[in-house]
């Protein structure tokens, strides 16, 4: 049966709540180029052998991004944090699992390797020793028309990559999109903030929250689009004020990386944003100023359309979606068309009219 307008909605009884996306990982062929973006972008070089690149921001996680040495560049999945070992266990016991195992990255713990219903790795972690966190240059401080805090002084942010904080989201696009979406409610808790739908009402983008009761979680921690193929969107990163992300814009052009789309505001989430394209394409953002929303908050529904992407600065270009025609991506486009519950010739039709 095809086109099911079920919309994105929280689980009542979730197996697990993550607490954190962990880290992400990538496949590269040259970890050298790749840190030369990603130093360029603001993270730190934690670890770095012929095989294997861990970078982190300055907040509290040991790493956050991992790049690991092979053949073909492509992204291969994430982590996600648990508060407790015991959440593990649960989560073993899910069909395709590996067991607990030790975890063999800096910080330690244990984790269960999981793969979702799209293909993407997930790795659920727990028990890792707390990490540090490094210094970061505070927030710049506004004069204002009604309230002036700098007088007879200057604004100088410091020149150079911006410190990138912590990793906050990624964003990634599916054939099975109900399928998936709903594993990442049932078995991580996640909860739907916001949620785009095509004009027949079927839901298009799914911008989701990690639950975090009474405690505000970032407006989207994860958010998944309705694709032909499964496959990386963007992973974003904070900042810690808009000249950071400014500076960013600044030293990334200088340096000669193609720029994706920005600066500008989202809405939904808010986020002051500036998008980058790492040496093989794939995008990076970065943003500050995100909305913060507890688990109290009801799920939103509108409309999708690239205009509804921003609320000043440029619209989103039709190349920051345009997806990579390749005879194994017209393959599966075809194949998903058939398999998928999710995909209609129509509704192809109708995405990339929106998107394409
Ligand atoms: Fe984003």
């Amino acid at each position: 049966m095809k086109m099911t307008n079920v919309q994105p909605a929280r689980h009542p009884n979730p197996t697990t709540k993550a607490s954190a996306l962990a880290y992400l990982i990538f496949d590269r062929p040259d970890l050298e180029k790749a840190e030369q973006f990603l130093a360029d972008f603001g993270l730190q070089p934690v670890s770095w052998d012929e095989s294997q690149l861990l970078l982190r921001g300055t907040g509290a996680a040991h790493f956050c991004y991992v790049v690991r040495k092979a053949p073909k560049a492509r992204f291969v999945g994430f982590g996600l944090q648990l508060d407790s070992k015991a959440d593990l266990d649960a989560l073993a016991r899910i069909s395709g699992a590996s067991g607990v195992e030790p975890s063999p990255w800096p910080g330690g713990g244990y984790y269960v390797r999981l793969t979702d219903p799209s293909g993407f790795r997930v790795d659920a972690i727990a028990g890792q020793t707390p990490a540090v966190f490094l210094p970061h240059r505070p927030p710049l401080r506004f004069n204002s028309v009604d309230a002036t805090v700098r007088i007879n002084g200057t604004q100088r942010p410091p020149t150079g990559a911006p410190e990138v904080i912590k990793l906050g989201h990624v964003v990634l696009e599916l054939a099975d999109f109900q399928e998936t979406c709903a594993w990442y409610t049932q078995h991580f808790g996640f909860i739907p903030s916001d949620v785009q739908v095509l004009p027949d009402g079927s839901p298009a983008v799914a911008f989701m929250r990690l639950d975090r009761g009474d405690r505000p979680a970032d407006h989207h921690t994860l958010a998944l689009a309705q694709g032909f193929v499964p496959t990386y969107s963007h992973s974003a990163y904070e900042l810690v004020d808009a000249d950071a992300l400014g500076m960013g814009n600044r030293v990334l052009r200088e340096k000669g990386w193609t720029h994706a789309w920005g600066i500008g505001r989202h809405i939904l989430g808010s986020q002051v944003f500036d998008y980058w394209q790492d040496p093989w394409g794939d995008k990076h953002e970065h943003y500050c100023d995100g909305d913060l929303f507890t688990a109290d908050k009801p799920t939103g529904t509108h409309d999708v359309s690239r205009e509804a992407m921003a609320q000043w600065g440029p619209t989103m270009p039709r190349t920051f979606t345009k997806p990579k025609f390749t005879p194994s991506s017209l393959m599966a486009l075809f194949r998903n068309l058939r398999r998928s519950p999710d995909l209609t010739v129509r509704k192809l039709l109708t995405l990339a009219k929106i998107f394409a």
